[in-house]
């Protein structure tokens, strides 16, 4: 497998994180052809051509657009996609294809910038180690930072970071409609970190429903971790029904213990 230069082919790459990849990979000097659902070239013809083929689209579209150009992707290429979740695709562009396979999850949205240093992408080895190489060499020179993990690991970790943070998010923006608080008299009111919050509903609120749709329903990991959610926040709650200041100091300092000593007994606090 030859990756110096490889053409890249990006199936939905007209638009989001495609269009985003495809920025990154031009600024590298790659030549990048951007599909979608109405470019001249159809999503056939580019994996046919191309070196490497990389899959962007809606996650309730990925297995089928993966099963349909998995074995399109031409012997020597590197098969790769951005999906969110990690396990199933990879295990689908495995099962559909006979090349190299890596999958890519970038931690962030399309609008950040890819020179940005903060940023950072996980990577999830599916097949071979060239093109695995090539996509980390890739990503850290453009200054990301990378963490590679199993795809089951991932979407594991995943079931936290985005499960439940996108679960308090839509929960959040459910108790402030039921408060009947107008929102003008919030923003008068907020302090610095209410506003982020609210500043993350309507981020949220303002990206496609299918994303969060998926991020919360598709990842087998994120409803157990919802449900642990749930569970410790009755926990808390029940400590301030019945204002129980000592378990309110213990479950405290057992929190601090865990997160600024990090001394921590994960045990303790459980
Ligand atoms: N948005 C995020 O914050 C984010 C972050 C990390 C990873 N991701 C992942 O990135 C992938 C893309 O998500 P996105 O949010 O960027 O945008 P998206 O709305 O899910 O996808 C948009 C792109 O997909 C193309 N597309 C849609 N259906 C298609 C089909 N059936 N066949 C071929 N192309 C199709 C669109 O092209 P046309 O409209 O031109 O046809 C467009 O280029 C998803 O797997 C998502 O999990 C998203």
């Amino acid at each position: 497998m030859k990756l110096e230069k490889p053409e890249v082919g990006i199936i939905g790459g007209t638009s989001g994180m495609g269009a985003w990849f495809a920025d990154l990979l031009e600024h590298a000097g790659l030549k990048v052809f951007r599909v979608g659902r109405r470019t001249d070239i159809t999503p056939a013809e580019m994996a046919r051509q191309c070196g490497v083929t990389v899959i962007s689209v809606p996650i309730a579209d990925t297995m089928r657009v993966i099963q349909e150009i998995g074995p399109l992707v031409p012997e020597n290429g590197l098969l790769m996609d951005l999906t969110s979740i990690k396990a199933e695709p990879i295990k689908a562009m495995l099962r559909y294809s006979s090349v190299e396979v890596v999958g890519m999850h970038p931690l962030f949205g399309p609008d950040s910038s890819a020179r940005n240093l903060n940023l950072r992408v996980i990577v999830c080895p599916g097949r071979g180690k060239q093109g695995l190489g090539w996509l980390r060499k890739i990503l850290r020179q453009a200054g990301l930072a990378v963490t590679t993990l199993s795809a089951e690991e991932h979407d594991r970790i995943m079931g936290l970071v985005q499960g439940v943070n996108h679960f308090t998010t839509l929960a959040l923006a459910l108790c402030v409609i039921r408060s009947r608080i107008g929102i003008e008299d919030l923003l008068k009111c907020s302090t610095q970190t209410f506003s982020q919050r609210l500043d993350r509903i309507t981020s949220v609120l303002g990206q496609p429903s299918g994303l969060f749709g998926s991020l919360l329903m598709e990842n087998p990991s994120a409803g157990a971790f919802i449900e642990q959610y749930l569970n410790a926040a009755e926990e808390v709650a029940n400590v301030i029904s019945g204002k129980d200041w000592e378990g309110f100091e213990k479950m405290f300092e057992a929190l601090n213990r865990f997160f600024i000593q990090d001394t921590g007994n994960e045990k303790e606090i459980m």
